[in-house]
């Protein structure tokens, strides 16, 4: 397991994101892609909570945000106030390969087990996910629980949540933007990211037009804008008109925590969006999530 920021690792890490950045193809073999795909719907943001905990979960940090300037995989679009965009460094962590091959093959070899009879889901366009099959799991082979204590020492002080999300998204598929419900998360999520490169997108919204729809009790959809106020389109003023694309390699591991994971919505963008002005073919994707109670 590397923490990136190791320096003689510099010219390897270089070398292999400029290699991954001119790679244009690369296809699964599972999963075609004739989807017409859409991308970044500001009309999808969902809401946020009104409140923020107080507290702050702790991570080691240092080496990683430094990393994160260093190696380029955040690129920042539109004006991002200074203030606003250290707290973010400090909350949205990314880990590269924090997972060997052989940890990924076992995840994934678990995960695909477990979830051997889920179809993928393509139906409801009003969902936040498409083309996606999920399911929480708590027992996991001992391989596999070894790594989710190396996740939750990284990532949590405590009240991490028993069971594991595991969310396999087909390569035409696409997580669209949206904020965790805070009625099932607390303040942190942790994801490894498995089997494919993606580009994850965050886009500041505007906490005082969302507000959460308290009957709602889908860990997504139920973050709708309120009705009297979703006629304004925050993410369309110049105010909150700034985002980030993140380059998540595979078997990276993201920290998201307090602002990112509240004043931000997430989405995973379609296979072949561009980052740094190069496509990113993104396949098939397995990813790992950990999560804090609300
Ligand atoms: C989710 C989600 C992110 C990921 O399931 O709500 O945003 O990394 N997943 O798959
Ligand atoms: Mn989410």
């Amino acid at each position: 397991m590397s923490l990136v920021a190791g320096f003689k690792q510099q010219r390897t890490i270089f070398k292999e994101i400029g290699k991954r950045l001119n790679q244009n193809r690369k296809c699964t073999k599972h999963f075609s892609s004739g989807y017409s795909l859409l991308n970044g719907r500001i009309g999808d943001l969902r809401a946020i909570p009104l409140h923020h905990r107080s507290f702050s979960s702790q991570c080691d940090l240092a080496d990683s945000n430094e990393a994160q300037h260093k190696y380029k995989l955040f690129e920042f679009h539109n004006e991002w106030p200074v203030d606003v965009k250290n707290t973010f460094l400090q909350d949205m962590i990314l880990f590269e390969n924090f997972v060997t091959e052989a940890e990924e093959e076992n995840l994934c070899a678990e995960s695909q087990k477990s979830m051997k009879r889920l179809r993928y889901q393509y139906d409801h366009w009003d969902d936040a996910i498409h083309g996606y099959r999920e399911m929480e799991k708590t027992d996991w082979w001992p391989e596999n629980e070894q790594i989710f204590r190396r996740v939750r020492n990284k990532a949590f002080v405590a009240n991490v949540l028993p069971h594991v999300h595991i969310l396999d998204l087909a390569a035409d598929g696409i997580i669209k933007p949206h904020v965790d419900s805070s009625r099932y998360c607390g303040t942190t999520i942790a994801g490894l990211s498995l089997l494919t490169d993606c580009i994850m997108r965050l886009r500041r919204v505007d906490e005082e037009e969302y507000k959460q729809n308290p009957l709602g009790d889908d860990a997504r959809t139920s973050n709708q804008p309120s009705k009297q106020e979703s006629s304004k389109d925050s993410a369309n003023t110049n105010q909150f008109n700034y985002f980030v694309d993140i380059l998540l390699q595979r078997r990276s591991l993201y920290i998201m925590k307090d602002s990112a994971r509240y004043k931000f919505s997430h989405e995973v963008l379609a296979t072949d969006s561009t980052f740094r002005s190069s496509k990113i073919a993104k396949g098939r994707r397995i990813s790992i999530i950990c999560r804090n109670q609300a």
